[in-house]
């Protein structure tokens, strides 16, 4: 079978082509980088370069190579780390996921493409309502702060563009927030930089619940959504989500930093505006029965805490 994965050299396509490769599949790798063809090669794919939002290089990207698959892992948000330019610095990523799905699905459909796989988000997005963990059956949030309304549209174009698609089979993977390797949660990433430097301070009561996944973990789900999926979307999350007043003291602990500083509401507001309100105090975890259940998918690290502790890496690591 060949898939061909557009992203394959972010921080999620870096670990899926090798495990596609090991596990047999023809891979096509697709980047928009000329510089990084020969990383695809060395990772046992084949390579192109496209630009994901140039119609005429996708279409003929995949009137050539012709896969059975797609998978789209695009996204740009190198660099961000601004809940107050949430909208902003979602931009590209916006784009990849509304414009650049549509590229990849008319091609895709006119290519004979098979399978799509579309990479989506679960967390902040959900709606910050109820208790217990979200499920796929439940809203995703009617009402998200003002700054984050483009990015929560785009996301459900991605899904609904994913899963409405006519002759192929299209899923949407709600994966948590990466940590890990070549992520920007490693150990030596901008995130731990934030807590070494005791500059990420834990907001009100700190009762934003955060679902992670790892990388690799999330390659894998990927890869179990490929064989054993059906349309629909999937929350991929490891199988403890916690309130940041539980996980971000355990990273400083682990990083060996000291405590995070906790600051009141009111100053938080100031400082990290609404989205970050909503992050640090509102956010709800979710639920992986789904994807346990269906996809056969388990993750290796089980918890953030012994992912934290023994799978963060560093941020230039490569494919493990
Ligand atoms: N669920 C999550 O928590 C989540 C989701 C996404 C990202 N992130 C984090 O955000 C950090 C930065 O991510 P990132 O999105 O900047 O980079 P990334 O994950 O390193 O990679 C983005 C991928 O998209 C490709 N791409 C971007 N624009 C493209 C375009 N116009 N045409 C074709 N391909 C394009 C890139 O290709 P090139 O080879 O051309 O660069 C690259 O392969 C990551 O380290 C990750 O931890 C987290």
């Amino acid at each position: 079978m060949k898939v061909l994965v557009a992203g394959a050299t972010g921080a999620i396509g870096k670990r899926l082509v090798p495990l596609l490769v090991a596990k047999r599949y023809e891979v096509v790798g697709m980047t928009h980088s000329p510089g990084k063809v020969d990383s695809l090669h060395e990772a046992g794919a084949e390579a192109v370069v496209a630009d994901g939002l140039d119609r005429a290089a996708i279409m003929q990207t995949l009137t050539q190579t012709k896969p059975d698959a797609v998978i789209h892992q695009m996204s740009g948000l190198t660099g961000a780390g601004s809940f107050k330019k949430f909208d902003d610095e979602f931009a590209v990523t916006n784009a990849l996921r509304t414009t650049g799905t549509d590229y990849l699905l008319d091609a895709a459909k006119q290519s004979g493409v098979r399978r799509f796989i579309a990479q989506s988000f679960g967390g902040w997005n959900y709606e910050r309502r109820g208790s217990g963990l979200k499920t796929e059956q439940h809203p995703l949030d009617p009402t998200p702060p003002a700054n984050q309304t483009k990015s929560m549209d785009a996301i459900r174009y991605v899904e609904e563009a994913a899963l409405g698609a006519e002759g192929l089979e299209g899923m949407a993977l709600r994966y948590g927030f990466f940590y890990g390797p070549g992520t920007g949660l490693s150990a030596d990433g901008d995130i731990a930089n934030l807590v070494l430097k005791r500059k990420l301070p834990i907001v009100g009561d700190g009762a934003g619940v955060w679902s992670f996944v790892h990388i690799e973990d999330a390659a894998r789900a990927t890869i179990a959504a490929l064989e054993d999926g059906e349309r629909g979307v999937y929350n991929v999350v490891d199988d403890e989500p916690a309130p940041i007043a539980e996980w971000l003291p355990e990273l400083a602990r682990i990083l060996g930093a000291k405590r995070p500083r906790r600051i009141p509401t009111w100053l938080g507001r100031i400082a990290i505006g609404d989205v970050g309100i909503s992050m640090m105090t509102q956010i709800r975890g979710m639920s992986n029965a789904k994807a346990n259940r269906e996809l056969g998918w388990q993750p290796r690290y089980k918890s953030w805490r012994d992912g934290f502790r023994t799978g963060l890496g560093n941020a230039r690591m490569g494919p493990a």
